[in-house]
């Protein structure tokens, strides 16, 4: 399927990251050790899971059962909201540790912002994450839903600037000032729900494009995300979608497509998820 041609891109760190991998949101616990296998087999060596999806077990007994050399797989969790004080943060690190089996974590990242809570301090929360990267447990470090503002406050406040912000990016909502932000200070920007859990798929104009190139929309979008530089993870719980939506490194769109599906582009109106200004969720 041409897997090996995914392209590795360099973090700020140095460290190297799959451009496409495998998102675990809303894969239920009782089923992530199957289907993070079959992703294994359809050839994905990137996970993307977080503390909040409940399912870093099943991730860590999918490696394990893998035979994957693990310094061939790459794998990321997150910070939950209810953890972002120091102590909780080192605590609730060590059981994603624990829970996914791991010394080493490829990159652990703050989730959401939250910056009306905790007095609005991310910054501490960010200092336990430097902490976590010197001691070695985590190789590269980096934010989730994190705002200009709150990536400026991170590079006046700390000596280390995050190797990725994960936000919601897809053709209805490019968030391009995000996008800037993060990329103008050396931050590379993972998409997240890159085909908008599927809302941009029977979308006119992409359509048209996915016929023209004789791609599926799917494969269309997931294509323009690689080629504007960001990195993806694509969700399915079937080996089907997991084997289309990694076939994207044999054909190319032209400026032109490039350029219709950002204009598909609906600002605000074209979140899926919660503005991270002022989403507060804690799990109870
Ligand atoms: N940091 C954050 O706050 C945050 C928030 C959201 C997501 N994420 C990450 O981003 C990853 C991806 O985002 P997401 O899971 O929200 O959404 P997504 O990947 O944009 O879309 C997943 C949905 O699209 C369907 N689908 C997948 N491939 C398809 C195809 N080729 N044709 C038709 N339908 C297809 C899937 O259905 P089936 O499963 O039934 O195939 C599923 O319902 C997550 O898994 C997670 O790792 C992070």
């Amino acid at each position: 399927m041409g897997m090996t041609q995914i392209p590795n891109l360099t973090l700020n760190d140095g460290h190297t990251i799959p451009q496409l991998g495998f998102g675990v949101f809303q894969v239920p616990p009782e089923d992530t050790a199957r289907i993070t296998g079959q992703a294994f087999e359809a050839g994905y060596r990137h996970i993307d899971t977080a503390e909040m999806y409940g399912n870093e077990k099943g991730v860590g007994e999918a490696i394990r059962s893998s035979g994957i050399p693990r310094d061939e797989l790459f794998i990321t969790s997150k910070l939950n909201n209810g953890f972002h004080e120091p102590d909780a943060a080192r605590k609730a690190f060590d059981q994603t540790m624990s829970d996914l089996g791991l010394d080493q974590i490829d990159l652990f990242l703050i989730h959401w912002p939250l910056p009306t809570k905790y007095d609005g301090d991310f910054v501490s929360t960010w200092k336990t994450l430097i902490e976590f990267q010197q001691d070695g447990r985590a190789r590269s470090i980096g934010v989730s839903n994190f705002q200009p503002a709150h990536l400026e406050r991170l590079a006046a406040e700390t000596d280390v600037v995050p190797a990725v912000n994960q936000i919601e990016v897809h053709p209805y909502f490019t968030n391009e000032t995000a996008r800037a932000a993060s990329r103008d200070a050396g931050i590379l920007v993972e998409a997240w729900s890159p085909i908008a859990q599927g809302g941009v798929l029977d979308d006119p104009t992409i359509v048209k494009i996915a016929e023209h190139v004789g791609r599926t929309p799917a494969q269309v979008t997931l294509r323009w995300h690689l080629q504007r530089g960001d990195i993806v993870f694509p969700k399915s719980s079937t080996p089907e979608r997991m084997a289309e939506n990694a076939a994207l490194f044999d054909f190319e769109l032209d400026d032109q497509a490039i350029e219709s599906i950002s204009s598909l582009d609906r600002g605000e109106d074209g979140r899926t998820g919660p503005n991270p200004d002022e989403f507060d969720y804690i799990p109870s």
